[in-house]
């Protein structure tokens, strides 16, 4: 295969034939392509677009680059996928929830990537382990009904060279590879039942809800051909979702809110993504009878119980369920005041994510180590009316040059206006083979 022509052929704007496309995915797999190549037909898809049938040829070429999985968990495999957010750890919450209500989660997350968070890496700042073994991952969802795993090297493995291509090309936001990526590796990992969380808004991959809207179309299409039940969820990320962000302190916000100490939005998002992976798991028929069972499990302590299970099957210590105050523990914990008064009207959620990673959250680098203990707590969100002097959020820091950093990009991400603003959207539309439902 004559790469450069591949390369033109995207370049001038014209389809690629399924052959090109199986012979870019094999080149990415096994390293016959070098990457100046893959990254420059990378950059033409990103500038070029493709068509549907280019994208789904491109996904099922990219799912079948490594093992297809068809994992017995005793039940339907289902599993969920952020485009990722910022304190955004959906996943440890309703995990446990839907594992209570009987359904079996095989879950393939990711670490964190530019500003979002990744739950392999908060799951790992507790002493949790994500490189199970197949058969151990497997008996861990028959017996408890849930494991959460990371990407595992046999599986689409042209992902992994195409997506640390993308990190470091300027080519993540485009549709056909944020969908191939996402669904190749959903694909291959056998689940049966997919729930996508697609992000809308200024922390997302895909700022605008059209971009986003269009984004989840073409994913739902995608798994609905290949005879898997898909559903996405279109939510709101112009703030961040729960108020912890940071790795240690995301997973304490999750077990707050599964002791029944805390609610709010990452409670109103997990509440309805879980509802769609029971729907997916055939455990209920509609959206309003998941959302009673999983408030059921809330209530009586056994989404609770669940991640203690599963924090000790996987390697850590369960008892940081009775004890999550454990995970707020920094050096340095200090308040950014407001700077004036105002209505908090705007957050520009991508710059907040940076300020994590500078507090040492994220990596820069891929050989970056994480800090588990740093982040910070949001005391606002958008609508709010604070005063001059009240804390805008709390950050935990390592280092005092840490927080400087920080704090200077925490006030440059949150603007304050005289004027009153509304609070921010939350859910926007439910899509599913049948169609969109906006709220
Ligand atoms: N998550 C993925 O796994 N891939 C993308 O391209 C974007 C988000
Ligand atoms: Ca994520």
């Amino acid at each position: 295969m004559n790469f450069p022509a591949i390369i033109t052929r995207k370049k001038l704007g014209h389809p690629l034939s399924d052959e090109q496309i199986a012979a870019f995915v094999k080149g990415a797999a096994d390293g016959s392509v070098p990457d100046y190549q893959l990254a420059a037909l990378l950059m033409a898809i990103r500038l070029n677009g493709m068509d549907a049938r280019e994208t789904t040829t491109l996904t099922m070429e990219m799912a079948r680059s490594g093992d297809m999985l068809h994992p017995d968990v005793g039940g339907v495999p289902v599993d969920k996928h952020s485009t990722g957010g910022v304190g955004d750890t959906t996943t440890l919450v309703l995990v446990p929830l839907c594992a209570a209500c009987g359904a079996k989660i095989a879950k393939m997350s990711g670490r964190g990537l530019g500003h979002t968070g990744g739950t392999v890496d908060k799951m790992e700042s507790i002493g949790m382990k994500t490189d199970l073994p197949e058969a151990d991952f497997l008996r861990q969802i028959r017996e408890i009904g849930c494991a959460v795993i990371g990407q595992s090297a046999e599986l689409a493995p042209a992902d992994k060279t195409l997506y640390a291509l993308r990190d470091t090309t300027s080519t993540v936001d485009s549709l056909p590879l944020i969908a191939s990526s996402i669904m190749s590796k959903k694909l291959a990992s056998g689940a049966q039942g997919i729930v996508l969380d697609v992000k809308v808004g200024s922390g997302a991959i895909m700022p605008t809800y059209e971009g986003s809207l269009e984004l989840a179309r073409a994913m739902v299409e995608i798994g609905t051909r290949a005879g898997r039940h898909v559903s996405a969820l279109l939510t709101g990320m112009n703030e961040p979702l729960g108020s912890y962000v940071g790795n240690r302190l995301e997973v304490k916000e999750a077990i707050d809110i599964l002791r029944g100490k805390s609610a709010g939005p990452l409670l109103t998002v997990s509440l309805c993504l879980g509802a769609q992976l029971l729907i997916a798991s055939g455990i209920v028929k509609t959206p309003a009878e998941g959302e009673s069972m999983l408030l059921k499990a809330l209530g009586d302590g056994s989404g609770l119980e669940k991640l203690r299970q599963m924090i000790s099957y996987q390697g850590g210590d369960g008892s940081v369920c009775d004890h999550p105050e454990r995970l707020a523990e920094a050096p340095i914990v200090r308040d950014v005041p407001a700077p004036g008064d105002g209505c908090v009207s705007h957050m520009d959620t991508a710059k907040l994510g940076y300020a994590s990673q500078e507090l040492g959250a994220g990596r820069k680098q891929k050989t970056d180590a994480i800090d588990p203990r740093v982040g910070f707590i949001m005391r606002c969100r958008v609508g709010d009316q604070m005063r001059a002097g009240q804390p805008l959020c709390t950050v935990y820091a390592a280092r005092e040059t840490d927080f400087e950093r920080a704090r200077a990009m925490i006030l440059e991400a949150i603007s304050l206006s005289h004027d009153p603003v509304e609070r921010e959207k939350l859910l926007y539309a439910l899509v599913t083979s049948d169609g969109v439902q906006t709220f």
